[in-house]
């Protein structure tokens, strides 16, 4: 039981992301920003989904990947297959970045086959498709000829992305631990 003198432990919660070209991490970063403000005493990490992440210490993940030829990124889908055990066993949530247009603000863009692959295994309990961004300085020739042909913007929606994570802040605010620091 928490008394005064034993204050209720910390939510730890991870948002680890996939991102070539800088947009999803913004995404990530704004997401986190988000939690931190609303998550109650939960304390945030936002971390480039990786080999060296793990999401053990952590009792909730949010993770997120740019979509490319309608795939996560390898770092996010390896991230995921490496952790399916430890992150079936945390409350999960996932979110993919890349519709070009305003597809994803005005409506729900289904999910793609390799997100609903991925969230699915994690037990994730949401999945959201955010707007993307391209710009010019992206990385690769295909990036440059989509922004050539006009393909190019930054349709990603801070207010759709702030609604995300305060659904997240609020469920987790009902939602028991499940693992705490050191579990
Ligand atoms: C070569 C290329 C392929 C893309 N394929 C998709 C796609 O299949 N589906 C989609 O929604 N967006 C697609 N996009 C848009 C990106 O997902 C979008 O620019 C995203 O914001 C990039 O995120 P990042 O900056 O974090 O890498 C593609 C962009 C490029 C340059």
């Amino acid at each position: 039981m928490t008394t005064a003198d034993t204050p209720a432990p910390e939510r730890r919660i991870l948002v680890a992301y996939a991102s070539r070209n800088g947009a999803t991490e913004e995404i990530a970063a704004w997401l986190g920003e988000r939690l931190r403000a609303r998550a109650g005493r939960a304390e945030v990490t936002v971390a480039e989904a990786s080999d060296r992440l793990d999401p053990v210490g952590y009792d909730a993940v949010v993770l997120g990947s740019a979509l490319y030829e309608g795939r996560w990124l390898r770092s996010a889908a390896r991230f995921a297959r490496r952790y399916r055990h430890e992150l079936a066993e945390r409350w999960v949530w996932t979110f993919s970045s890349g519709p070009l247009d305003d597809s994803a603000s005005t409506g729900e863009v289904p999910m793609t086959h390799s997100a609903d692959r991925i969230s699915r295994r994690l037990l994730a309990r949401d999945h959201v498709t955010f707007g993307g961004r391209l710009s010019a300085d992206a990385r690769g020739w295909l990036g440059h000829a989509m922004v050539q042909s006009g393909l190019g913007g930054d349709y990603r929606d801070r207010a759709q992305i702030d609604a995300f994570a305060d659904r997240i802040a609020d469920e987790l605010s009902v939602l028991p631990m499940r693992h705490t620091a050191t579990a």
